[in-house]
């Protein structure tokens, strides 16, 4: 059950909490609450085994794909967590003797997991259980646990083993050959691993610091080695009182590390290298590791961002602290080949692939709260030009045609073809994404423009940005059908946001973005013409330009966007959908759990219904606000909203936005409160595949860009505030074109610190301001005073 307000004083709201074990529910707190800093992420299972546990261990952009007919993977590496604990030889488990006082908790601020609780054994020993562990932002490579146990009313004797555990699959899926194990000195254990197809090497290092009472000693280990498995056995007496502490450093390091992309790789140094990181780290010990971490966390994240959000209800300020807390763990900021998966690093779910998740979602936290990131995330997408050049041409188009799921850079489209099963066959389910649902190349060059915007970043445009919106747009201009009845050019056969309807014309969110992707792709080309000839002239043999330019030219007017109907302003999110079947949706609407739909229907049968999955022509209100009036806005609210049913999690937090935007309210609170509950709420299997990493963007979204109004708007900053009733203020520090902006926001004042010499223009609920240093703008009242 969970619980969030176990956290005092300093901790107050910063700590999430389960205060009652059951081994059916594991998968909630295990994905929630993990650990991670971009390199790695690892899952927060017990350790003591336990039937439905899922143990994982996952290193960004270390791909295999295991035979030909799956799709590459994130393979979970060995499990370095599992303690096989005895006391007087019976085994340790929360399933046998009773439990008191049990609490497993996550603590945002300081990125450490701890599982506390008292333990009778079937024979009647008492003892006393603490785990501690992290996963370092100092050193992204290593892993700290800390294990303490006490005997309460008997001498016991004490037995564990722990190592490194590589008979570890992906549900079954082996990536790995058996690889080298060795234990030097009886102390540092190495296992070194090659994945079967991709061939990366992962090397772990571990090793095993004990002490009784505070003083350290030395109790010689049993050496063991099993197929894919090293470890040593340590056991030890206890009398009433003492107290047993067993820290356990861990290194991590593969032949994917950045490093090795530019100099000579050999295994012989990885191993040597990644020894000596845990040797440095074992000399430091546990406890000064921890505080590196736990300084980094504060530098790198919580004094970066400062937010603050007063609400009656302190929960909303920790659902923040929450999704930031997941935005960093989840990103691999350290390598611009690395994106983000929609299952984050906690996962198996979605096998480690980005999709458009990370550019509409994600990517705007970055963009303002730490560009330096939002860049990396899109040269992850310059490098996979590539891969998705190679998708153009395998399916007959020009340009750059982005993969729906990406992996490595190269290995362009990777959605797997099958999926859930369909109730009516009884086969397995057709996924069309990887085929037909296309906006994500739009969506990418939106996040280039977005990106340039609000950062000022030429020299990354000049680099990369302009050949990513250039060459989408040549994509979307061999990509239009001409209509020649209509006389106007169309995109046929795609699956839009909505992926309850597949094979579907005119998907209003696809074609709007298209449209705004190739009017992007005009209007760079010609400013650069005029100030900067030579860009174009370097990209001229690579993509064609001069060509390409005409044919945009010629396309662009001509196609086809969807408007709002005359009679209701309902604009068709796509040529078929509003002619569909209308059923009583109520039963679907109110479900505990997303996708009962299924239970009635099968994917064909949903085709022909106006029911959808998430936010469609919602999202395109939000994106491209600016070219939808507020009346088309509320009007297609009210027609589609009680025809969605939220079934992605990408679906609630554009749907708080858009309710804030229109004056509701009280809907809009509640749908942020209802968007905070995906992963954090109290439903014990939504998270079981892994943490839902756009709807945590989408979380950060509802604050800042929904109740904090901050929104770019045509290149131009307007930051029209409207807080819950609920909240007292907010405040938090956003990046604007190279400089650091402070806001603080209450129900009538807005109050802008630039940096020092810093003066802009910014739009406050129609009327422009100039602010610099500190400017209080009282928004009712429509007057600045400096
Ligand atoms: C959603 C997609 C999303 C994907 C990964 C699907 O269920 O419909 O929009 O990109 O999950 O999060």
């Amino acid at each position: 059950m969970m619980n969030y307000d176990l956290g005092k004083g300093k901790y107050a709201n910063w700590v999430v909490s389960d205060v009652s074990f059951s081994a059916d529910t594991l998968g909630k707190t295990e994905s929630i609450m993990y650990l991670g800093n971009g390199y790695m992420g690892l899952r927060s299972v017990a350790e003591e085994p336990y039937l439905e546990e899922t143990r994982n261990l996952f290193v960004a952009g270390t791909f295999n794909k295991f035979d030909r007919n799956e799709v590459t993977e994130l393979p979970n590496i060995a499990d370095i967590t599992r303690v096989n604990i005895t006391i007087d030889g019976e085994r340790f488990s929360l399933e046998f003797g009773s439990v008191k006082n049990y609490v497993k908790q996550l603590n945002l601020k300081t990125a450490e997991l701890i599982r506390s609780f008292e333990w009778k054994s079937p024979k009647g020993k008492e003892l006393r259980f603490n785990f501690r562990r992290f996963v370092s932002l100092d050193n992204l490579h290593l892993i700290g646990m800390k294990m303490e146990v006490e005997s309460l009313t008997h001498p016991v004797s004490i037995g564990f083993d722990s190592g490194i555990d590589s008979q570890m699959t992906n549900s079954g899926v082996q990536h790995f050959h058996e690889g080298d194990k060795r234990i030097f000195d009886k102390k540092f254990i190495q296992l070194v691993q090659t994945t079967t197809e991709s061939k990366v090497d992962v090397v772990l290092n571990t090793a095993h610091e004990l002490s009784v009472n505070g003083i350290k000693v030395d109790v010689e280990p049993i050496m063991g080695m099993d197929r894919r498995k090293v470890w040593l056995q340590y056991s030890l007496d206890l009398q009433p009182g003492d107290t047993l502490a067993m820290e356990k450093l861990t290194t991590i390091h593969t032949s994917r590390d950045k490093e090795y992309a530019a100099q000579e790789y050999q295994l012989e140094l990885l191993r040597e290298k990644s020894m000596e990181n845990l040797r440095t780290a074992s000399l430091k010990g546990y406890e000064n590791v921890y505080k590196e971490h736990v300084a980094a966390w504060d530098a790198k994240v919580w004094n970066k961002y400062n937010f603050t959000v007063n609400s009656e209800d302190p929960f909303d300020a920790l659902a923040l602290r929450f999704a930031i807390y997941h935005l960093t763990v989840m990103t691999p900021a350290h390598d611009e080949r690395m994106g983000i998966g929609a299952k984050a690093l906690s996962g198996e779910g979605y096998k480690g692939h980005s999709f458009w998740d990370t550019e509409v979602f994600i990517i705007p936290f970055f963009i303002y709260s730490n560009p330096e990131v939002a860049k990396s995330l899109l040269k992850y997408r310059y490098h996979g030009l590539v891969g998705a050049r190679k998708k153009a041409a395998e399916n007959g188009y020009e340009g750059t045609m982005y993969p729906w799921e990406a992996a490595w850079p190269t290995d362009g489209e990777v959605t797997p073809i099958w999926g859930a099963v369909d109730i009516v066959t009884g086969k397995q389910t057709k996924i069309w994404s990887g085929f037909i649902e296309q906006h994500i190349t739009a969506d990418i060059a939106f996040a280039v423009w977005q990106y340039y915007k609000i950062t000022n970043d030429q020299e990354f445009m000049n680099l990369y940005g302009y050949e990513i919106i250039f060459d989408t747009a040549s994509f979307w201009a061999s990509r239009l059908e001409w209509n020649e009845q209509k006389q106007e050019y169309q995109i046929n056969n795609v699956v839009g946001p909505d992926e309850y309807k597949e094979h579907v014309d005119n998907n209003a969110f696809t074609n709007h973005m298209a449209h705004f992707n190739i009017s992007l792709a005009m209007k760079y080309y010609e400013e650069l013409k005029g100030k900067n000839p030579e860009i174009l002239e370097g990209l001229e043999s690579k993509l064609k330009l001069t060509d390409s330019y005409k044919s945009w030219e010629e396309k662009l007017e001509k196609i086809y966007l969807p408007q709002p109907r005359k009679e209701d302003m309902v604009i068709p999110q796509d040529d078929t959908y509003l002619n569909k079947r209308v059923i009583d949706l109520e039963k679907y609407k109110n479900q505990s759990k997303v996708g009962t739909l299924f239970n009635d229907y099968n994917l064909e049968q949903v085709n022909e219904i106006q029911v959808s999955k998430q936010a469609d022509i919602m999202i395109l209100f939000l994106i491209l606000e600016n070219r939808f009036s507020p009346e088309v806005k509320q009007a297609n609210f009210d027609y589609y909203e009680p025809k969605t049913l939220h079934d992605s999690s990408l679906s609630l937090s554009t749907h708080a936005i858009l309710a804030n935007d229109l004056g509701r309210e009280e809907l809009a609170y509640s749908l942020f409160r209802r968007a905070t509950e995906i992963d954090l709420g109290p439903a014990m299997n939504s998270s079981d595949h892994g943490v839902h990493a756009a709807s945590l963007g989408g979380i950060w979204q509802s604050v800042v860009l929904g109740f904090g109004g901050v929104r770019m708007v045509d290149g131009k900053l307007r930051i029209n505030p409207r807080l819950p009733k609920h909240w007292k203020d907010l405040s938090f520090t956003i990046n604007w074109q190279g400089s650091k902006l402070q806001l603080h926001m209450d129900h009538s004042t807005l109050t802008i610190t630039t940096e020092k010499e810093v003066s802009l223009i910014i739009e406050v609920f129609g009327q422009k301001y100039e602010v610099t240093g500190e400017t209080k703008i009282n928004y009712k009242k429509q007057n600045v005073e400096v």
